[in-house]
C-alpha cells in the first residue's frame, strides 16, 4: 500500500501530513464496547508484574484481587531481581529494600543525579531486563541512552551495557552514574566552607578538582543549580550556594547508601560503556553486526520543543572553559525530532521536521536490527505526541518499522503517565520484540 509519504512526484502539504497522521492514529483507538480509562495505573502494574515473571519462571499465577502471586521455585533469583514484588518467600525483595533505603520507587541509586528531560523510569528498565531474562554475560545496548537510565540499571543488575547518545550533556551524566561509586569516601568529605569555595571557583570558571569525575560532578551540580533559578523563584530565599550544597549532600547520601546496598546484597556493579554517537551510524561507535543480546531504548518523541537549547548554560560554559567543543546547533542538526532533512525541497520547516523524524526513526530501527544478535530482543518505549492538536501515530509507526525489519512482536504494554498536566502525552507504550533465528542478510 502506498501512502502519502511515498509519493515520489509531489511532497504533501503540511495540512495533508497532519490530516493523514491523525486519521491513521484514529484507526487504532478502540471505539466500541466498554473501554478502560487510560489512568488505570494498577492495571499496567499488573501487566508489568506478569511481564517480569514470564521471563523469570514458569507456572506462576497472579491473584490481583488479593495482591498475591504463586510460584513454586526460583525464589532467590526472583527475590533479587523483580521490580514489582515486595515480599518473596516471606522475605523482602532487593527492590523493596532499595526503594525503602532511598524512599522512592524511581529515584534510587544515582538515577536522580540530574533532571534530564524525558528520562526512563528505572523500574520499567528493570522490568524489561527481567522479561528478557538477561543475565551476567549478556550485553545490553541503549542507542538513545540519554542520562543513562538503562546503563545504570543494567550495572546495578550486574549486566554489561553500552550507552550511546548524541547529547554530550546526557553522556556526562551517564558517565557520572557509572564512575561516582568508584570514588573514595574521603572525596565526599567536604564541609560547607569547602563547598562555598568550590561554588565560587565555578562562578569564576576555574577548575575545582584534578580528579575528572569530581570536577564533572561539581559542574553538573552547578548547572543544575543555575538552571533551577532560571525556572522558578522558589529557591530565591535559599540562595544559589545553599541549593548547591543541598544538591551535593544529596549525592553524597546516595553514594553512602549505594555502597551499603551493594555490599549487603553482594552485587558486583558492572560499569557500562558510555559513548557519544549517532543512532543512525552505530558502526562509527564501534558496534558490530550481531553483537548485542538486547536493546532497551526510548527514542525522542516528536516535539517542537528545543531539548538541546535547554542546556544552553552548560554548553556555553563547557565550551568557554575548553572542557569540550560542541556547537549546540550541530547537536540539533542530528537530534531526532529537531533535525530538518536537507533533501526535502520547498516545504515549511515543520513539515520537513515531521518527515525527517519518521524517516530517521525507521533508519534507527534498521540500525538496531543490524547490531542485534539473531534471536536477540528489543524493547522500545515510545509515546504519541500531539502537534497542532493532531496526534502523531509514532507508536504504530515504530511497531510497523520493527516488523518491516524482521522482528517478531512479543507483547505491548501501555503505561499511563499520571499526574502530568500536559496531556499531549497520555502515556507510553513498551513494545517488545524478538529477533529472528535465520540469516538476517537475506531479510534486510
Ligand atoms: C527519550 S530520550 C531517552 C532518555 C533515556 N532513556 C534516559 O533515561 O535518559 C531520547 C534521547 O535520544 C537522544 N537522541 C536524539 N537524537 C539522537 C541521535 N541521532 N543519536 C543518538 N541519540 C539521539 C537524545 O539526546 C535523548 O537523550
Amino acid at each position: 500500500m502506498q501512502n502519502l509519504f511515498e509519493t515520489k512526484t509531489r511532497y504533501p502539504s503540511f495540512e495533508e501530513i497532519l490530516k493523514e497522521y491523525s486519521e491513521e492514529a484514529n484507526n487504532y483507538q478502540p471505539k466500541e464496547g466498554n473501554v478502560f480509562g487510560f489512568w488505570m495505573q494498577t492495571l499496567a502494574d499488573i501487566q508489568f508484574l506478569d511481564l517480569e515473571l514470564s521471563g523469570m519462571t514458569k507456572d506462576y499465577k497472579i491473584d490481583a484481587i488479593n495482591h498475591k502471586v504463586y510460584f513454586n521455585n526460583d525464589y532467590e533469583n526472583i527475590r533479587k531481581r523483580i521490580a514489582h514484588l515486595d515480599i518473596v518467600d516471606s522475605k523482602p525483595t532487593l527492590y523493596s529494600n532499595i526503594i525503602d533505603l532511598f524512599g522512592d520507587t524511581n529515584a534510587y541509586a544515582f538515577h536522580n543525579l540530574y533532571p534530564y528531560k524525558g528520562k526512563f523510569y528505572p523500574r520499567i528498565v528493570r522490568t524489561i531486563i527481567n522479561s528478557f531474562n538477561l543475565k551476567n554475560g549478556d550485553l545490553i545496548l541503549d542507542p538513545y541512552n540519554g542520562c543513562g537510565t538503562t546503563t545504570h540499571e543494567a550495572a546495578l543488575m550486574c549486566i554489561d551495557s553500552i550507552g550511546i547518545d548524541i547529547n554530550p550533556i546526557g553522556n556526562i551524566i551517564a558517565e557520572l552514574k557509572n564512575e561516582l561509586l568508584f570514588l573514595k569516601e574521603k572525596d565526599f568529605e567536604l564541609n560547607i566552607n569547602d563547598l562555598i569555595t568550590i561554588f565560587n571557583y565555578l562562578e569564576n570558571k576555574k577548575r575545582t578538582h584534578k580528579n575528572e569525575i569530581m570536577f564533572k560532578l561539581f559542574l553538573m551540580l552547578y548547572f543544575d543549580t543555575k538552571d533551577a533559578f532560571t525556572r522558578t523563584t522558589r529557591y530565591n530565599k535559599k540562595g544559589e550556594r545553599s541549593l548547591f550544597i543541598e544538591k551535593f549532600n544529596y549525592i553524597k547520601d546516595c553514594y553512602i547508601k549505594i555502597k551499603q546496598f551493594l555490599k549487603e546484597w553482594d552485587i558486583d556493579y558492572k560499569k557500562a560503556t558510555v559513548k557519544e554517537g549517532n543512532v543512525l551510524d552505530l558502526k562509527s561507535s564501534g558496534i558490530d553486526d550481531e553483537s548485542i543480546d538486547a536493546i532497551i531504548t526510548s527514542p525522542p518523541y516528536y516535539f517542537s520543543l528545543d531539548y538541546v537549547g535547554k542546556d544552553k548554560i552548560a554548553y556555553d560554559y563547557l565550551n568557554e572553559i575548553g572542557f569540550f567543543n560542541h556547537n549546540m546547533q550541530d547537536v540539533k542538526n542530528e537530534y531526532l525530532g529537531m533535525k530538518v532533512g536537507t533533501d526535502i525541497p520547498g516545504k515549511r520547516l515543520l513539515e520537513k521536521k515531521v518527515i525527517t523524524y519518521f524517516r530517521d526513526l525507521e533508519k534507527s530501527i534498521q540500525e538496531m536490527v543490524r547490531v542485534l544478535k539473531p534471536n536477540g530482543k528489543i524493547a522500545v518505549v515510545i509515546g504519541d505526541s500531539t502537534l497542532n492538536g493532531k496526534k502523531l501515530p509514532t507508536t504504530q509507526r515504530t511497531y510497523e518499522f520493527c516488523l518491516k525489519y524482521g522482528l517478531k512482536h512479543i507483547r505491548t504494554v501501555f503505561n499511563p503517565l499520571l499526574g502530568v498536566r500536559n496531556r499531549a502525552i497520555r502515556g507510553e507504550s513498551i513494545l517488545l520484540f524478538n529477533g529472528y533465528m535465520h540469516n538476517k542478510s537475506e531479510q534486510l
